[in-house]
């Protein structure tokens, strides 16, 4: 198995790998990445096969800077806002790509924009000082739960990538929140680990949601998307025969076979760490259905319940 402890070393055996045109999964604070060299289009497209994914979809680069950031794409004055605010960190910004950045088309699905983020976790931070920018989506096939261990990552995608680097849990858990400056105001594309109401207290305004079946506005939000392959049953009070339970909050009600508690506290921030792999290994309980506690639509929960919701939608 291709799962090494991330050590100096090992990282640094993951950025060669990359630079030969490989695939690394690496961790950051949000969720495992599969990643290649963007300017190398036949790994890029090895990321595309791996993970069965439809080429409309664009990858978000990974730099490990604002100033390398600028570099592939126009700023204004709010994209610098946000990437003061948040980076390095859960948020991913998509602007405009300046061509002479070098990323291969396939990254960005042909698109005019480039997604980027700066994460904040320290075996990302080395890969990316090493590696230059990294193209990378979440390290799961297409429409299944991302990865927040590396031990999901071998089990979503074996021997496909060159190295696993195990980084540990991912602290937050949730995929980035991604935010498009390419129009006339900021819109939100997909929810994510950064609170809306965070990203408009920096914007000093509201800011939208862009409409769900924009296919170009937002080509990855695939309705039916972190899917378990039990079915999902939301604002579950009570419990059905052969139901497992997840759980949130401090009153829990009896009778599931299985029950994992996101957060017995109440926690959101704790609720979302634990989001992903609570669903991986309730889908492993040979439960015939999961019951989802209802979860406060506030602050992260507003992300959370998205995921949850996706999860939920009939196959
Ligand atoms: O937290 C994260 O964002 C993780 C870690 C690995 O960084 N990555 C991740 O990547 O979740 P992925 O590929 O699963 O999701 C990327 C999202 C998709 O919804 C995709 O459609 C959107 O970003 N996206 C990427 N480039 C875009 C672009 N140019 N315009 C609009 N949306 C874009
Ligand atoms: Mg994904």
């Amino acid at each position: 198995m291709p799962v090494l402890p991330a050590t100096d070393e090992t990282i640094a055996r993951a950025a060669q790998a990359l630079a030969a045109g490989r695939l690394v999964a690496f961790p950051t604070e949000t969720v495992y990445g599969l990643g290649a060299a963007p300017g190398r289009r036949t790994a890029v497209a090895k990321i595309f096969a791996a993970k069965d994914r439809p080429q409309f979809n664009p990858l978000i680069v990974h730099v490990p800077d604002l100033e390398t950031a600028e570099s592939l794409a126009e700023f204004g004055t709010e994209a610098r806002a946000l990437a003061a605010a948040f980076w390095p960190g859960p948020l991913t910004i998509v602007a405009l790509k300046r061509p002479e950045g070098g990323i291969a088309d396939l990254v960005t699905a042909g698109l005019g924009t480039v997604a980027l983020r700066v994460p904040a976790h320290p075996v990302a931070r080395a890969l990316l000082t090493g590696a230059l920018p990294i193209a990378a989506p979440s390290a799961n096939r297409s429409g299944r739960i991302s990865p927040t261990e590396a031990g999901h990552v071998a089990a979503e995608l074996g021997d496909i990538p060159d190295v696993i680097l195990d980084g540990g849990p991912c602290a937050r858990g949730l995929e980035s929140t991604v935010v498009s400056v390419v129009g006339e105001h900021p819109i939100l594309l997909r929810l994510g680990a950064v609170p809306r109401s965070e990203i408009e207290a920096v914007l000093g305004h509201p800011i939208d949601l862009a409409a769900q079946d924009a296919p170009i506005a937002s080509p990855g939000q695939l309705e039916r998307h972190y899917a378990p392959q039990t079915p999902v049953r939301l604002n579950a009070t009570t419990i059905e025969p052969g139901e497992a339970l997840l759980a949130f909050g401090p009153n829990v009600p009896d009778g599931a076979d299985t029950t994992i508690n996101l957060s017995p506290a109440g926690d959101l921030n704790e609720a979302a760490a634990r989001l992903f792999a609570a669903l991986r290994s309730l889908d492993e309980s040979g439960a015939r259905a999961i019951a989802v506690m209802p979860i406060p639509d506030d602050g992260l929960g507003e992300a959370i319940n998205d995921r949850l919701r996706r999860a939920a939608k009939a196959r």
